[in-house]
């Protein structure tokens, strides 16, 4: 591949990457040591108990995955080298001082080595307890911070939402008085709450997971991840003063559009959950509203804004007096809608059935579309929760059998039900991401030869059907059904 200008920029620089393990790290990581092999250094962070641990996470998650299959093939023999001569591998926590880097010599080196650091560390857990979200993605996010100064997220709106920096106290409804210490204050005071009451650890992760989501909710966010990545951008404003800041917000991310080539996705996480669960008869209805603009975005894309986002920023002193945001998404500019992506899904499982772990395929046709949450109601009465009184009267009458059967169909309900909570806000969703500063950064990309091969990240050239039949949909069958 011919080296574009802009990632020249790159040679001889040093990056950390926090989160290294993560999916989208890895296509971070990946396409680095692809398009830029000069880089002066990657250290790459992530969470283990030592170097060794830290090590063999770094070949079992991620060299030995197929994304570096094409690096490999390009390097030969040198990718080894390449490996050792460019990565460092820290073993290290986002929430701890210093990051958790405990080696002394380690940290004097990336604290004078260090041209850029990116945070991709987060935890994603829409259902995440409270106290671990608020000290990971927003606490983290300040440590982060903190560790880079020492070497020098959206919710249940409508309309266009801009790509406005969150300000200490901002909510998404109006709602006054959201101040993080106060939040830190309640977790902690709950905590000593259940501490002294000797509860469960099992109650205490239910009562923390319903904390995140009622504080979020009262605030105006869907859930515990979106308000406390929200929070994480809130205090890195306050904290900016002026160090050079810019947060890459991307949308749904999904499988790889072109590179390292086409497909490539991990993890069980947003929308190839439902994918997974129709492809396999699981799903016996879809909720939302069809109209519903999902906004998603492939990995290599948001990867690549990230590069461009660092090579404009890295070598700028910051003349900046706000945080910069690079919403990265589709609604904008290529919208696709809830509807196709279910006829898409339809059609290709339909014509292409998942096969079993017996060798089986797994018939599918199509399933009620549920457009709003009160037919979804009437639904679940329907279907469970009138069969559900029968039982109980046999549950009285046979308690020893149907007691199994009855607490085991309560529970898949509130699974459901939960589900539903969390994620009726995209479902009925109808807001348009802006990317008007994104575009500005796509701009000299488009104006500098070869550099748009290189660097793409205009979903405008995405067909959609295309890449749901041929590249997204066979992706996850391959790399997540596993
Ligand atoms: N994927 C999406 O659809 C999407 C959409 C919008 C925004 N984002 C954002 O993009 C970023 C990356 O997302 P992703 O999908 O790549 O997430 P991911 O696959 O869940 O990866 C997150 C990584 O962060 C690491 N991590 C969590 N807590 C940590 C800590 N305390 N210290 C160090 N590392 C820690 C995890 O480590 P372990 O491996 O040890 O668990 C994991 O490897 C996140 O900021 C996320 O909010 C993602």
């Amino acid at each position: 591949m011919e080296m574009a200008d802009v990632v020249r920029q790159l040679e001889n620089s040093s990056i950390i990457v926090a989160g290294a393990a993560g999916f989208l790290a890895k296509i971070f990581v990946e396409k680095l040591l692809r398009v830029q092999p000069n880089m002066k250094r990657l250290y790459l962070l992530l969470r283990a108990e030592d170097k060794k641990l830290a090590a063999q996470r770094f070949n079992s998650e991620i060299i030995s995955k197929n994304l570096f299959r094409v690096l490999k093939e390009e390097c030969g023999p040198n990718f080894n080298t390449l490996i050792a001569q460019k990565v460092t591998v820290v073993p290290g926590d986002i929430t701890c001082v210093n990051l958790g880097v405990e080696d002394l010599d380690l940290l004097e080196e990336m604290w004078k080595e260090v041209d850029v650091v990116v945070n991709v560390a987060a935890t994603t857990n829409f259902d995440e307890r409270y106290d671990v979200s608020l000290s990971i993605n927003t606490m983290g996010a300040m440590r982060v911070l903190n560790f880079a100064k020492r070497s020098y997220v959206s919710g249940e709106r409508k309309g266009l939402i801009l790509e406005n920096p969150y300000r200490v106290g901002d909510t998404l409804n109006g709602t006054s008085g959201l101040d993080i210490e106060n939040e830190k204050r309640i977790i902690d005071e709950k905590l000593k709450e259940f501490k002294a009451e000797n509860a469960t650890e099992k109650d205490v992760k239910l009562a923390m997971k319903n904390l995140g989501i009622q504080r979020a909710r009262k605030f105006g966010w869907p859930n515990t991840y979106v308000f406390t990545k929200a929070m994480g951008e809130m205090l890195l404003g306050n904290l900016k003063a002026n160090f050079p800041i810019v947060i890459v917000r991307p949308t749904i991310v999904t499988s790889t559009y072109k590179e390292p080539f086409p497909g490539w996705v991990e993890g069980l996480r947003t929308i190839n959950s439902f994918v997974v669960g129709y492809a396999q008869g699981k799903l016996s209805f879809l909720l939302g509203d069809p109209n519903t603009i999902t906004d998603l975005i492939p990995g290599d894309m948001v990867v690549n804004a990230m590069v461009a986002a660092i090579v404009t920023h890295m070598n700028k002193s910051n003349e900046e007096e706000e945080i910069i945001i690079y919403q990265v998404g589709s609604s904008a500019s290529n919208p696709i809608s809830y509807s196709s992506i279910q006829d898409f899904g339809q059609r290709y499982f339909m014509k292409h059935p998942w096969i079993d772990g017996e060798g089986k395929a797994v018939k599918v046709g199509k399933i009620p579309v549920l457009k709003t949450m009160e037919i979804f109601h009437g639904y679940m009465a329907l279907r469970y929760l009138l069969p559900l009184k029968g039982l109980e009267i046999l549950n009285a009458a046979f308690c020893q059998y149907f007691g199994g059967l009855y607490h085991n169909l309560c529970r898949k309900i509130n699974y459901a039900m939960r589900m539903i909570e969390l994620y009726e806000p995209y479902l009925f969703f109808k807001g348009i991401y802006d990317d008007m500063n994104t575009e500005r950064l796509r701009q000299p990309i488009r104006e500098e030869k070869g550099a748009e091969n290189m660097l793409y990240f205009d979903p405008k050239s995405i067909n959609w059907e295309d890449y749901f039949m041929n590249i997204h949909l066979p992706g996850v069958v391959k790399y997540v059904f596993g």
